[in-house]
């Protein structure tokens, strides 16, 4: 059994990537620091697979600490690292904060990996690393453009630096996932999205306003260039991007890989505008949301969809899950954790 560390993979995409790992054997390992996600997250992924992962509550900003956890996991097979922070409205406020621990943590982890006779590391990317592309869908070949905040320069650095890195080094291949807009929770309810406060981000914002915790839903923008005026993404179930994850993961561990870096989009290759997935999440719930339409949000891009032929022609690896399908599990989530 390979044994793989999680980084961050008590949060969001980590529990179910961490999900999915175990149903397929690995032996997982999970560092935290807990800052967004609950050590509870352990029971739901027990109650899915029947198994509870090794846990450390770790900083990876703390130096020695990472040297002595890579010092005691010496037979790691391989690292999927997602412990970042993720707030775009937090990190224009607080940049340097975004960039200690989004760069740095990446730094420390990367010089531990070289310290390996072979290293296999898959990294959390974004599409958010293409800004507004000239070119619809988003081919892995676009321009990165300058980044919109310093969360999203976090991720144009990272792979940056992750490149740079597997030139210098021969022994580390990686891999960055390029994640367009991941939505949905386990068709268990067991693990799903906790956003901390209010949330920022469309579908945990529908969910919450349905159950009755927000108000109402302010729709940003309807006068964009677009069918119906509203922003267009591309919403990737969760447990369809956790997939990706392992397989990833095992194209590097069989030596499938074609080059020593590589980069992957991972979306549905659809793109839904908000008012869509309003009426998505309005049909598979049979509520009425209470939305309204304001003002466009500063730094929104018009539309963005992947261009899916790589990664299925590489990887394998397509969606099986529907825009509704993720809905319906967003919101059987959010009435769980309601105790609704
Ligand atoms: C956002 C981040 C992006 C990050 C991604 C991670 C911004 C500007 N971008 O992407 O950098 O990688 O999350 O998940 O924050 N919307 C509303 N009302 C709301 C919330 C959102 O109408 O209350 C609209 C937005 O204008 C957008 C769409 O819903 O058109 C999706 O928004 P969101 O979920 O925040 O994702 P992104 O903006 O694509």
């Amino acid at each position: 059994m390979s044994k793989i560390l999680v980084t961050g993979g008590l949060g969001f995409i980590g529990s179910h990537t961490v999900v999915e790992l175990q149903n397929e054997g690995f032996e997982v390992v999970i560092i935290d620091d807990l800052s967004n996600s609950s050590e509870k997250v352990l029971d739901g992924i027990n109650a899915i697979t029947g198994k509870t992962p090794v846990f450390e509550k770790l900083d990876l900003k703390e130096k020695s600490a990472v040297e002595s956890f890579f010092k005691k996991h010496s037979d790691l097979k391989g690292v999927i690292h997602f412990a970042a922070n993720k707030a775009v409205g937090e990190s224009v406020k607080e940049p340097l904060m975004y960039y200690e621990n989004n760069v740095g943590s990446l730094v420390y982890i990367l010089k531990e990996l070289k310290k390996l006779p072979e290293a296999n590391f898959i990294f959390s990317s974004s599409c958010t690393v293409y800004g507004q592309a000239d070119k619809l869908p988003i081919t892995e070949d676009a321009a990165v453009k300058l980044a919109e905040s310093p969360y999203g320069n976090t991720k144009q650095i990272g792979e940056e630096i992750i490149q740079d890195t597997c030139n210098a080094i021969p022994s580390i291949k990686a891999i960055a996932l390029r994640y367009f807009n991941p939505i949905g929770a386990h068709e268990s309810a067991n693990i799903g999205e906790l956003p901390l406060g209010v949330p920022q981000n469309l579908v945990p914002f529908i969910t919450q306003t349905a159950i009755g915790l927000r108000e109402q839903l302010s729709v940003f923008g309807d006068d964009y260039p677009t069918p119906d005026g509203t922003c267009i993404r591309d919403y990737i179930h969760v447990v369809d991007l956790a997939k990706a994850h392992v397989v990833a993961l095992q194209r590097l561990l069989k030596g499938k890989n074609k080059k020593q870096y590589e980069t992957f989009n991972l979306g549905t290759g659809t793109g839904s505008s908000v008012l869509e997935v309003i009426k998505s999440f309005e049909k598979v719930s049979g509520e009425k949301l209470n939305y309204k339409l304001v003002d466009r949000r500063a730094g929104d891009v018009i539309s963005a969809y992947a261009d899916t032929q790589k990664a299925k022609n590489e990887l394998g690896w397509e969606t099986k899950l529907s825009l509704d399908d993720a809905m319906a599990s967003a919101w059987k989530w959010e009435k769980k954790v309601r105790g609704k």
